[in-house]
């Protein structure tokens, strides 16, 4: 038996094969029905107890060096088989690799750059994490206004001085302070309110604010810029109707609202019937913020509007949940792919 175990252990030792089929055979003849090695196994049970002790450990050492090998040749022969049958095909169209597509939200924010530009106004940024003065202060917010509450601003807890911006009118502040007259300018960002996320509100959204100052700017000059910006965005036809509203920042201020495009005016559920949609807020700038930035208010005069990005998005793309420009559900975005 010992030595039977020792040739076999040598010619396993030894097999090497390049065929599967070659594995197989060497596998049915060790360890087959009738296999070498199964055999021994049958006559090792016939052994009285110390004749097992002596062979036993060979005869296992033996069987799993042999599963080992069989194992080791079909992994490698299995794999080169997969290789040569998987024959590179030249002629193939290559597959697309699927490309991106920008964010929606970037999309409208280029848009609307993009008709402010050709009217001469440039970029201007700021921090997302502001003080009071460039948020409320400088703007006129009196100290008991509610936007300065703690149920619309997201504060520091230690130091209530600093806060996340809730209008990108900070930046018009900065600009105000850094630039002398004429100042034309746009300012997008990304702006915080401390809302509950629901279809129409979130407490994260985005803005892009404008501001124009200089000599004998007039409210005729505002109503015309926001005219040609709600044509070139939402169609020539376009119409515009400014209502007359409160900013602390602005007097007189007004909201606007651009006609329905869904119903041209008529009234349908889009526009609750009216026939129109508020797209922004706008006004002439207060005095009072012109001085509180060291620019005299009897020479010059400007105007400011502001608008969110969701809302001229969900307008202009007629979208009925501000919360999918967030959840990035790629169904979602792929939509976009063709906007540029
Ligand atoms: N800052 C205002 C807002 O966040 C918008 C606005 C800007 C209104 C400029 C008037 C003038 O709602």
């Amino acid at each position: 038996m010992k030595n039977k175990v020792k040739e076999l252990l040598e010619q396993v030792e030894k097999f090497t094969s390049e065929s599967i089929e070659r594995v197989e055979e060497f596998r049915i003849k060790m360890l087959g029905k009738k296999g070498e090695i199964t055999q021994l196994f049958e006559d090792f049970k016939t052994f009285t107890a110390e004749q097992k002790r002596e062979t036993g450990k060979d005869l296992n050492e033996l069987k799993t060096k042999t599963l080992d090998k069989i194992n080791e040749f079909k992994d490698l022969l299995a794999n080169t088989q997969a290789q040569t049958n998987n024959t590179f095909d030249m002629t193939m169209p290559a597959t697309n690799e699927p490309l991106g597509s920008r964010h929606p939200i970037s999309i409208m924010k280029n848009k609307i750059i993009d008709i402010f530009k050709r009217l001469g106004y440039t970029i201007a940024e700021g921090p997302e994490i502001e003080d009071d003065w460039h948020v409320f202060s400088a703007l006129n917010f009196p100290p008991e206004h509610p936007a300065r509450d703690m149920q619309d601003t997201f504060f520091i807890e230690t130091n209530p001085d600093i806060l996340l911006r809730t209008h990108t009118s900070s930046i018009q502040v900065r600009a105000m302070e850094q630039t002398k007259p004429p100042i034309r300018i746009i300012c997008p960002g990304r702006v915080f309110r401390n809302e509950a996320i629901s279809a129409r509100s979130h407490c994260i959204f985005h803005q892009i604010e404008g501001l124009y100052i200089d000599e004998n700017v007039s409210f005729a000059d505002m109503k015309q810029t926001l005219l040609y910006f709600a044509q070139e965005m939402f169609g020539k036809d376009t119409q515009i109707r400014l209502r007359p509203s409160y900013f602390p920042f602005t007097e007189p201020s007004a909201e606007m609202d651009v006609s329905c495009k869904i119903c041209g005016g008529k009234g349908c559920n889009i526009c609750k019937g009216t026939g129109w949609l508020e797209i922004m807020g706008c006004g002439m700038v207060d005095p009072n913020v012109l001085e509180n930035n060291g620019i005299d208010s009897k020479k010059y005069t400007g105007f400011a509007f502001g608008m969110g990005i969701e809302r001229t998005s969900m307008l202009k793309w007629q979208t009925k949940d501000l919360r999918l420009y967030f959840e990035n559900d790629i169904r979602f975005l792929r939509q976009f792919s063709a906007v540029v």
